[in-house]
């Protein structure tokens, strides 16, 4: 069963809808997630030490959840513990700290078969973990030999969605967090299918023909972005053909949504260079501290995702969809055709070494 692609006009109309978020986002009226009693329920968050990745470990934590907060650095994960303790009192028994490193195919592997080992079905995952990028920054690649951000924001999370499939809970929710930066994100129908090592390829990478695509990771962060909206409409797909062929019906969600413009620390490490070298991301800094929204505001979509058993959510028409401010919008991924997306899904498990079908 395919989707209807939407209209441009819809595409146009979120794109725009999208922009006036990022600039206005801190007068809109604040958004309110109905707390729910997670009581026993196991949610794991990447990137939960700062930013929206914490507030999201915080709000779950309120309302009952035990937590795992999976980051690349264990003291900073004990660190956000402490502080989620001291606003939550006694929750200290229900977080937990995983090591994990979504550049690393190694890390994710080994965070994962430690965290099966210690649960039994995760309820609520959480895939926020990710990287701002510097205009002037040079493309860098992982000990595997691909580009950092393209592990970072996405491919980790590819990877660990498939080792813990097995573990999701029936009615589990998936959660990435993307950005209003998905709309620059494009693929060229013919990238390749098989890995492409130290090196950008245009088209799956970064947008085909983008000035600097090749030397700045600041032109691969849409499209990794726009990954992550495909990925939750593939894995929607996927979920609702295994419940359809054992007759029965997908109560899986997964769903990406877009933080609009928050105020966090992601704008102090998307540059070192001092002003005169890198002036365009001094400005995104401080217009940030100026325009952004609270973090508390910039997490609530990912929280009420993270939580929600609106049947709107989980209809086929908005499951594996995109969301800003609690409702859908229309992302690059509706846009893009059936064959592309799979040949997305295609090169992605080559890239993290899995057959995942
Ligand atoms: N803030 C915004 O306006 C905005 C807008 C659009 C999208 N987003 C997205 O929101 C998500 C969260 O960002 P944020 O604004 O909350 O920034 P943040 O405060 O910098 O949080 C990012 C989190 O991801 C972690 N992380 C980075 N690389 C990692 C890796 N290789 N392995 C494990 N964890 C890693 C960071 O850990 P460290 O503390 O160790 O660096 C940090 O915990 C990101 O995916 C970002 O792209 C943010």
């Amino acid at each position: 069963m395919t989707d209807a692609k939407p209209t441009r006009y819809a595409f146009f109309r979120d794109l725009f809808l999208g922009m006036i978020g990022l600039a206005l986002g801190r007068l809109f009226p604040t958004l309110h997630v109905a707390p729910k009693d997670l009581t026993g329920k196991i949610a794991v968050i990447t990137g939960a030490n700062s930013g929206i990745g914490f507030q999201i470990a915080l709000d779950l934590t309120k309302q009952g959840a035990i937590v795992y907060l999976a980051c690349r650095s264990q003291s900073k994960a004990e660190q956000a513990i402490s502080e989620i303790v001291k606003q939550v009192p006694g929750s200290d028994s229900r977080l937990r700290s995983l090591v994990l490193d979504t550049s690393s195919l190694i890390s994710v592997k080994e965070a994962i078969e430690g965290l099966k080992r210690d649960v039994p079905l995760i309820d609520i995952l959480v895939h926020n973990a990710g990287i701002g990028t510097g205009s002037t920054t040079e493309v860098g690649f992982t000990q595997e030999r691909l580009p950092v951000v393209y592990a970072t924001n996405f491919l980790g999370s590819f990877l660990m969605t498939h080792l813990l499939e097995s573990h999701l809970a029936d009615d589990a929710h998936v959660v990435l967090t993307t950005s209003t930066g998905q709309y620059a994100g494009r693929f060229s129908s013919d990238f390749a299918l098989k890995p492409v090592y130290d090196k950008v390829e245009m088209g799956f990478h970064c947008p085909p023909a983008s000035p600097d695509s090749l030397t700045r990771d600041s032109s691969l962060y849409s499209n990794t972005k726009s990954m992550q909206c495909c990925f939750a409409k593939l894995l929607r797909d996927r979920w609702q053909r295994i419940a359809a062929a054992q007759g029965k019906v997908n109560k899986r969600y997964v769903n990406a949504f877009t933080p609009g413009f928050t105020f966090t620390p992601i704008f102090e490490k998307v540059s070192k260079r001092p002003f005169a070298e890198d002036p365009s991301f001094w400005l995104l800094r401080m217009t940030a501290s100026w325009i952004g929204t609270h973090v508390s505001q910039g997490a609530a979509t990912g929280v009420w995702l993270s939580t929600t058993v609106d049947k709107m959510v989980l209809s086929r028409e908005n499951g594996g969809g995109y969301w800003e401010r609690m409702s859908r919008r229309v992302s690059t991924a509706d846009m893009i055709g059936r064959e592309k997306l799979e040949r997305l899904w295609v090169r992605w498990e080559k890239d993290a070494g899995v057959e995942w079908r």
